[in-house]
């Protein structure tokens, strides 16, 4: 299975997907885990251009080829050979952070987003997505309390990760079949509790 982590800033999903990871391999899975932007050394140079706070003048459509850059050569060099060797991937990210931020965020065409992320996945749709789900306020709280990094979408505007926070509910909506919408205001163990459930669910259905 391909699994997607979906959400806006500081709603836990690296936490999420690393112990899911470790769930799944205590379970005797072979689990391959990764992220966008990066997850290969070309998509990792890549995301250090994209999350630089000093490139203000990135252009949103540059922003998109970029993180559609990052996304082609994941596809190709890691996740279709980890599902073609039976195993099951987990993506910290994946196209659906570009409909939500460039295309609520930023308000670009989401027909030409759909066009650019099926020549840069060859089509390749995950098989559950969980989108954990925080308002904006709460999950940028979270990020700057947390000292991670503070990258260049991180300082958009607070309205800016409402329409991104709204835009996933938006399509989750749309894709009911593919999509589960996660609480992720609670304490991380019992978030992961309810991911676990989640995808046991989903394997033996
Ligand atoms: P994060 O994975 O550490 O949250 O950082 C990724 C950042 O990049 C986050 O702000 C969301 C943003 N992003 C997009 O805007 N579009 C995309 O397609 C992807 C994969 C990420």
């Amino acid at each position: 299975m391909l699994i997607t982590f979906e959400g806006p800033e500081g709603s836990g999903k690296t936490t999420q997907a690393h112990l899911l990871a470790e769930y799944l391999q205590r379970q005797g899975e072979q689990v391959v885990l990764t992220r966008e932007p990066g997850g290969t050394p070309i998509g990792d140079l890549v995301r250090d251009i994209l999350h630089d706070p000093l490139h203000k003048d990135m252009q949103a459509w540059t922003e998109v080829m970029l993180y559609s850059a990052s996304r082609a050569q994941l596809v190709a060099q890691v996740i279709r050979p980890a599902l073609a060797a039976g195993k099951q991937v987990i993506c910290d990210r994946y196209y659906d952070s570009t409909l939500a931020y460039q295309g609520y965020g930023r308000g670009l065409d989401l027909a030409a987003l759909v066009s650019i992320t099926q020549l840069a996945t060859g089509g390749l749709a995950p098989d559950l997505t969980l989108c954990l789900d925080i308002a904006a306020e709460r999950g940028l709280q979270r990020r700057l309390l947390g000292g991670g990094e503070w990258n260049r979408m991180d300082q958009e505007a607070l309205a800016f990760h409402r329409r991104v926070r709204a835009g996933y509910l938006e399509l989750a909506g749309l894709e009911p079949a593919r999509w589960i919408v996660v609480d992720a205001d609670r304490s991380a163990g019992e978030v992961q509790e309810m991911v676990r459930r989640l995808v046991a669910g989903r394997m033996q259905g």
